[in-house]
């Protein structure tokens, strides 16, 4: 009897040792399975910021929740160069599965580092131009992703609605920035085209800004900022030096109207976001290749006009775009 219990014990702990065994050896394997992927943002601004959150809203319409079914690896380079490089190299350590570029520099990045994995192009304003893709409408290789491409002719029309006098015009840009360099190249074609007189002035970084600010708000009527890394960080300095002058500043996306731009036909920075992590998840499902998913372009932006900046420069916002703000826009009061 006592004999018949002690084997009975012993059947018993190793099946529990068995059954211990299998359950952690598929909790691992679950773990294991769980996709990676690491997304590097270049530096924290209010639109990257929110294009990080959109991408996170996407992946999970898509069914992605980061910590269940997804490992999210994100890293913030805070604009230097050599930890974009050091971060992408990780995400090639832990071979994630998918990587995401947000801002140029992030997916170029990424590009050099990640050859056969698809990395994703989280708001590029000029994927081609950046060497990203061969082609926009067929990436060819193992990149695909978003544009941020923003409206420029929409967005000058609406600077001359705003300033019917306007004389000249002044641009502010960063010279190391790939995307404002691409901006800036494109108005100046766009302001010929519309006869208006456009002086350009550029900042190699934050230490220059109030300085070329004053300088530029001195001698012009308006500023345009493009999609523009650096000033979109520091957009106070811009603003305060604008406003002494008493110089709207138009910039090219609705985060920057609201830290004291006048307005913009601006593209939602947090739909970009959405629509990038939602392409990742179907490129992750295997639903969509790289190679043959065109880059996503939105061509129109939404109305957004800073009436509390108008009215501190004594600006008249004219009456058909405040209705139009109004009802499929917005307005910063
Ligand atoms: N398009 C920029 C780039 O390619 C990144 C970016 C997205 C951005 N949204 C922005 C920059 C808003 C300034 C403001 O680098």
């Amino acid at each position: 009897m006592r004999k018949k219990l002690t084997i009975l014990g012993v059947i018993f702990i190793i099946f529990a040792i068995l059954g211990y065994a299998y359950f952690d050896n598929q909790k691992k394997q679950q773990s294991q399975s769980k996709p990676t992927i690491g997304i590097l943002q270049l530096m924290s601004h209010p639109a990257l910021d929110s294009i990080h959150k959109g991408i996170i809203a996407g992946l999970k319409d898509e069914g992605y929740t980061p910590g269940k079914n997804i490992k999210i690896d994100f890293q913030n380079a805070e604009n230097d160069q050599s930890n974009l490089k050091t971060m992408s190299t990780k995400f090639a350590n832990e071979n994630a599965d998918l990587t995401i570029g947000i801002a140029t520099p992030a997916a170029q990045a990424l590009a050099n580092t990640m050859k056969k994995s698809p990395v994703i192009l989280g708001a590029i304003t000029d994927p081609k131009g950046a060497g990203l893709v061969k082609n926009n409408q067929k990436p060819g290789g193992n990149i695909t992703g978003v544009s941020d491409q923003a409206p420029l002719k929409e967005q000058l029309g609406l600077i001359k609605q705003f300033m019917p006098k306007m004389k000249t015009l002044g641009i502010i840009y960063t010279s190391s920035d790939d995307s404002a360099v691409a901006q800036y190249k494109k108005f100046v074609v766009l302001c010929k085209q519309e006869h208006i007189r456009l002086k350009a002035y550029s900042i190699a970084n934050t230490n220059d800004l109030t300085q070329v600010a004053e300088q530029a708000a001195h001698s012009v009527d308006a500023i345009y900022v493009p999609t523009d890394n650096t000033i979109a960080g520091a957009m106070q300095t811009l603003v305060g030096a604008a406003d002494k002058a008493k110089v709207p500043v138009f910039p090219a996306v609705d985060t920057m109207v609201k830290a004291g731009g006048v307005a913009t036909y601006g593209i939602n920075q947090y739909e970009l976001g959405v629509a990038t992590g939602k392409m990742s998840a179907q490129i992750l499902k295997g639903k969509k290749k790289p190679s043959t998913t065109p880059v996503k372009f939105f061509r129109h932006g939404k109305l957004i006009i800073n009436q509390k900046q108008a009215d501190k420069l004594g600006i008249k916002v004219p009456a058909n775009l405040l209705k139009e703000a109004q009802q499929k826009g917005e307005i910063i009061k």
